[in-house]
């Protein structure tokens, strides 16, 4: 051993970072471990489609961060690559209308971008049906985070016409997925009668994982991810401890990694310490904010400003401040209100006021500069 002090430090052209790819967001993992029978489950929902039949209707359920965004990637990948089904995936935070949605589809299915203005919906609609018709096509559609097209009330008229595709054009075969991660949401319940008489999908959960379980599937992204020895295995517990505490996310437990990572390399060292898991956990835990915040349109943004100003006011008092910033009128302030609580990104709390009956209380669910540093 040599007593130089560079010894154990990463000079320039080094990284802890084998592929630092692998800690990225949108990701798709190799090994998918610990979810075989949601797998199991979504391929015999889908297997007719393969066949030529129109396939189950699927919902997936389970808290953020378990992998339903995945295993649809997953197989969606592999129907792609080795059958003739069409496959859609809708990211409905981004797509959050029934127009939205079928836009997508167009695109999915013409392999082109609809014309941006003029086409009215049922035209846009009746040229996919036909087209699958005229190909002998089914179409497998997954809505992905489909709580957002219920917080904008669009989500019975984007399941109707999906559902009754066959009836509006004979022949037109299409499969749903839905996917929700707000578990508050009660998907079918939330639905019209007139959608819940035709829809009565298999159901798929994802649990969360246990501490055990985010340990192995971490353990495997960082052998992908970092240069063997760069963390050692109390750390690795350390961060699948941390998960597990932040509910369970994985995504938590990856950008801790990520983060903890840089934070080596900051210290130019070759080893990822406690202390950088630690530090990095102050930004990691955020992580689910960051991701709400991200699909939030600019008067949602500008509620939340306004919110960090006026935390815990009466919404009346608020709107005024809030109506100065977008001029918007109060129902869709109202409207707003109640999205950005459905998020869990505020807390609308009824109370009641001497004189003016019951009014909402609205506070953020974080701290103010935790949001608007973000923001
Ligand atoms: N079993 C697993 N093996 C490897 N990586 C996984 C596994 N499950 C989840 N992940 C990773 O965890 C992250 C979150 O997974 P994913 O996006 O699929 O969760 P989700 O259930 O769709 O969450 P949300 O409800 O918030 O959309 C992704 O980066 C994904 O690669
Ligand atoms: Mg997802």
């Amino acid at each position: 051993m040599t007593d130089d002090p560079e010894e154990g430090m990463l000079s320039w052209d080094e990284s802890v970072f084998r592929d630092e790819h692998v800690f990225e967001i949108d990701h798709v993992p190799e090994t998918f471990r610990h979810r075989s029978s949601q797998m199991e489950s979504l391929k015999y929902a889908l297997r007719p489609a393969v066949r030529g039949s129109r396939p189950l209707n699927v919902i997936v359920r389970g808290p953020p961060g378990t992998g339903k965004t995945t295993a649809i990637q997953k197989l969606y990948g592999e129907l792609r690559a080795e059958t003739d089904v069409r496959v859609a995936r809708v990211n409905c935070q981004v797509d959050s209308t029934r127009y939205a949605v079928f836009s997508r589809l167009f695109e999915e299915v013409f392999e082109y971008e609809p014309p941006t203005s003029g086409v009215s919906f049922k035209k846009l609609f009746g040229q996919i049906t036909e087209k699958l018709v005229e190909e002998d096509e089914v179409l497998t559609v997954a809505l992905d985070d489909v709580n957002y097209l219920f917080y904008e009330s669009e989500a019975s008229d984007t399941l109707y016409s999906l559902l009754r595709a066959h009836e509006a054009h004979s022949g037109a075969k299409i499969g749903v997925v839905v996917v929700s991660s707000d578990l508050d949401l009660d998907v079918i319940e939330s639905l019209d009668g007139r959608v819940q008489s035709v829809f009565r999908p298999e159901e798929v959960y994802f649990p969360k994982y246990d501490e055990p379980e985010i340990a192995d599937i971490l353990d495997e992204r960082v052998k992908r991810g970092f240069h063997d020895g760069v963390i050692d295995p109390p750390t690795l517990d350390r961060v699948a401890e941390l998960t597990a505490e932040q509910g369970g996310d994985l995504r938590v437990g990856i950008d801790l990694l990520r983060r903890a990572g840089l934070n080596a390399e900051m210290r130019a060292s070759k080893e990822v310490e406690r202390e950088d898991v630690e530090d990095a956990f102050e930004q990691s835990k955020h992580v689910h904010l960051s991701r709400h915040l991200k699909g939030l349109s600019e008067s949602e943004r500008a509620l939340l400003e306004v919110l960090a100003e006026h935390d815990g006011e009466l919404a009346g008092d608020i709107y005024e401040a809030f109506q100065a910033e977008t001029d918007l009128g109060y129902t869709r302030y109202s409207e707003i209100i109640n999205k950005l609580d459905q998020l869990g990104l505020i807390e609308a709390t009824y109370t009641s006021v001497d004189g003016r009956g019951r009014s909402r209380e609205l506070s953020l669910a974080y701290e103010a500069d935790a949001i608007t540093d973000r923001l």
